[in-house]
């Protein structure tokens, strides 16, 4: 989608993949003698620090130390983990800023209660080197915002949230558009329009990583032929390679699990694929809740507790927290032998750790459900028929349960035969709030769970700690209002017993089902089999009969009929 620019510089096309004049070069970066960037030498240590001369190493002591002592931004510390954060190879870097932006644009089309169209470009610059662009037709973002929400880490509208989302860390975009910015030296570009009557906004913006802060180098109004959306582009230091992990398959994963979505994908020297939705109803909106009170830890309670705008033990109790009534809080205050009448601020520590150790002896509802939204039964289901050329297809979806007093969700699809080759390890895809993860499989839960059940009992072979091996490919999808993950980069689900074991039930039902129609094939294969035996064989024993015992023709085809209906009777 073309853009032009409204500057004093004239009308210049700001296209996607132009980038932008030399002067937005980072400043904290410098051009090395090879034409490749590098950082800039690091600064001189701080004043106070002790020499070093000589040989000798000087030893500290507290006051050098003192000197040496300082905070330490967010940026600066993931510029450094950048690993933490999937920016561990360059090809990883790729799909991990494809990522971040698609979650964020799904997440505000869902929000916003759209459809959402997508638009995917990866445009190769030069050798090793990429501009990703990612377009949605979402509510936009208001102008203020951007810079933080680009240029900030740990800056965001979901962390603080208990509701099943894509994003949930505030890092994401503004973490690609840092290791753009450190490996190309290039701003993050964003052009965004919340309505058709206002005007279109066009940022260049990077992370000054010293003090987490946006350096705005670029903030113009511009005409873009979009009445309303959100177009990121990153340029990046990257490899673009098909096959497993790569960004094709991400994109496909997403359709999967995303039926509602439209994306227009087009990878660098390809042509355009469009995946269609399969679905025109948004899935149902997930609403947000309050914290269980199961699960919850002290360190938390006694925060709440300075917090709180009620007056009271009960007030806090019943309107901070799901499913906790007034008299399920008088309940608790009774066990802890705290007055419900009490002012939170007035309570010692002493006191909330009785409330504490008082929830779990208190029967409490478990929490509500409406804050997850799988992608059901039957839509799974259809995703994968239309993905795979398989012969058996199901799907399962579990009723909600909950961990640490988060609720969630898992479903699992499975799809067995047809093309799908039946001597190597099953495919096994999981997704976490319908994302696709492609990295650390061995250190996941759903890796886990799969391990853990015994597949010979559904006709696959499979060895011990391995994979089965069989024509079979699973999806497994958690949902939840906040996921566990492993790591900031998101890619593993932790190994929650609750969550493990939910995986595992799922995974046997879906299991059972697959062993029952292979067992059923088997047997109409076999029966198959039998019948051709006797088709075959049947009338040239009617012929050595009638040669032996010189039978007349009507008494041979008698005797093949009589021996026909005696071993299709044998063979049921
Ligand atoms: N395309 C977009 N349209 C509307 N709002 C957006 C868009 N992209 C980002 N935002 C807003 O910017 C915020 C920050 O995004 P960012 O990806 O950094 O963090 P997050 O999505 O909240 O969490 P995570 O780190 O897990 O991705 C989001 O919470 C959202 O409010
Ligand atoms: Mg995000």
């Amino acid at each position: 989608m073309p853009a032009k620019s409204r500057n004093t510089r004239g009308d210049r096309q700001v296209g996607l993949f132009d980038g932008p004049p030399a002067t937005d070069l980072v400043p904290t970066l410098a051009h090395a003698e090879t034409g490749k960037l590098r950082a800039v030498a690091p600064e001189a240590p701080p004043a106070g620090t002790k020499r070093r001369s000589g040989k000798k190493p000087v030893r500290e002591d507290a006051q050098s130390m003192a000197a040496r002592q300082r905070e330490i931004s967010v940026s600066e510390f993931f510029t450094k983990n950048r690993h933490l954060l999937g920016f561990d190879n360059p090809q990883k870097a790729l799909l991990t800023a494809v990522k971040e932006a698609v979650d964020n644009s799904l997440d505000a089309c869902e929000e916003a209660g759209i459809l959402p169209d997508l638009e995917i470009e990866i445009h190769e610059v030069s050798e090793n080197r990429f501009r990703v662009a990612v377009q949605d037709n979402g509510p936009g973002i208001v102008r203020p915002q951007v810079p933080k929400i680009f240029g900030k880490l740990l800056y965001g509208s979901k962390f603080h949230r208990l509701k099943q989302q894509r994003g949930q860390q505030g890092i994401g975009i503004s973490a690609a558009g840092m290791y753009g910015q450190l490996t190309t030296g290039r701003p993050v570009q964003i052009i965004s329009r919340t309505s058709k009557r206002k005007p279109a906004h066009l940022f260049h913006i990077t992370i000054d990583t010293k003090k987490n802060a946006p350096t705005i180098l670029k903030d113009e109004e511009i005409d873009w032929d979009v009445d309303r959306g959100t177009r990121v582009e990153i340029e990046l230091e990257a490899v673009y390679k098909k096959g497993r992990r790569s960004v094709d398959d991400y994109v496909e994963q997403t359709a999967l699990v995303n039926p509602h979505v439209r994306i227009r994908y087009a990878a660098p020297k390809d042509e355009l694929r469009v995946f269609d939705r399969v679905s025109n109803e948004l899935p149902k909106a997930a609403e947000e809740i309050r914290p269980h009170p199961y699960g919850l830890e002290l360190g938390v309670l006694l925060r709440m507790v300075k917090e709180t705008p009620a007056r009271n033990v009960r007030g806090l109790l019943s309107g901070d927290f799901s499913r906790v009534s007034p008299a399920v809080a008088d309940r608790i205050c009774d066990t802890a032998g705290v007055s419900p009448t009490t002012n939170p601020r007035r309570l010692s520590n002493g006191q909330v750790e009785l409330l504490f150790r008082a929830i779990p002896k208190v029967k409490i509802m478990a929490p509500p459900t409406a804050c997850l939204s799988p992608v059901g039964e039957e839509l799974l289901q259809r995703g994968l028929e239309q993905r795979l050329a398989a012969d058996f297809f199901s799907a399962v979806t579990r009723s909600p349960a909950v961990y640490r007093g988060n609720p969630f969700q898992v479903e699992v699809g499975l799809a067995y035969g047809g093309n799908l080759s039946a001597e190597d390890p099953i495919d096994l895809y999981r997704f976490a709030n319908r994302v696709p993860l492609q990295y650390q499989q061995s250190g996941c839960a759903v890796t886990k769970a799969t391990l853990s059940v015994d597949w010979k009992k559904y006709g696959l072979q499979q060895s011990r700690g391995a994979l089965p091996v069989g024509p079979m490919a699973i999806v497994v999808h958690v949902s939840s209002v906040w996921v566990p993950f492993t790591s900031e980069s998101k890619e593993a689900v932790a190994s929650y017993p609750e969550i493990v074991k939910e995986i595992r039930l799922a995974l046997m039902e879906a299991g059972r089902r697959v062993g029952i129609w292979v067992r059923r094939r088997r047997r109409e294969a076999d029966e198959m089999k039998k019948r051709t035996y006797i088709e075959k064989y049947i009338p040239h024993i009617g012929d050595a009969l009638q040669a032996i015992l010189g039978l007349s023709d009507r008494k041979r085809d008698k005797t093949v009929d009589n021996l026909k209906t005696i071993l299709e009777r044998a063979r049921k």
